[in-house]
């Protein structure tokens, strides 16, 4: 079965609680559960992880190399501001799709630059726990046009 790591960035951690009426109102750990249940119908074993430090996020990305055959990522407000955590999705040699609870195009402006984005295989945005979802399916999918089917 092929590994997916989920890797949620910084405040995601008060997921539920923190501007529910942006975030929507779901629990990270209830988010997790869905993702790991909707990962196995697709054939796809997740292990999820949430840092509020990017030297962290940076270091689980670099372990992903080892073990995953795919990252969805949430990388929260480093999205906009991390250089190193780009780079480290620049290394990756598995698809990394980017993702985000919020529609960040319909919000401040310094929310529409991404840089990570470029280094994706693609983003979601917007459909709240869904993104991650739907980018669990854009792995699976990736993944099987590669001829790496579970
Ligand atoms: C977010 C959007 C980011 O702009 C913000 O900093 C977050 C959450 C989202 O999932 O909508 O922390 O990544």
């Amino acid at each position: 079965m092929n590994a997916v790591l989920v890797l949620h960035g910084p405040n995601l951690d008060l997921q539920g609680e923190r501007e529910p009426a942006v975030y929507g109102s779901m629990s990270l750990d209830e988010i997790n559960r869905r993702l790991i249940e909707g990962g196995r119908e697709l054939g796809l074993e997740v292990r999820c992880l949430q840092s509020n430090h990017e030297g962290a996020l940076i270091e689980a990305l670099h372990e992903a190399r080892k073990w995953a055959s795919g990252v969805v990522f949430n990388p929260a407000g480093y999205t906009h501001t991390s250089v190193a955590l780009r780079d480290a999705v620049s290394a990756l040699p598995i698809p990394v799709v980017e993702d985000h609870l919020s529609n960040v195009y319909a919000r401040e402006d310094f929310r529409l630059v991404s840089l990570i984005a470029p280094v994706c295989a693609g983003r979601i945005v917007g459909l709240g726990w869904r993104s991650y979802l739907l980018g669990l399916r854009a792995i699976s999918d990736i993944l099987a046009e590669r001829g790496r089917r579970p």
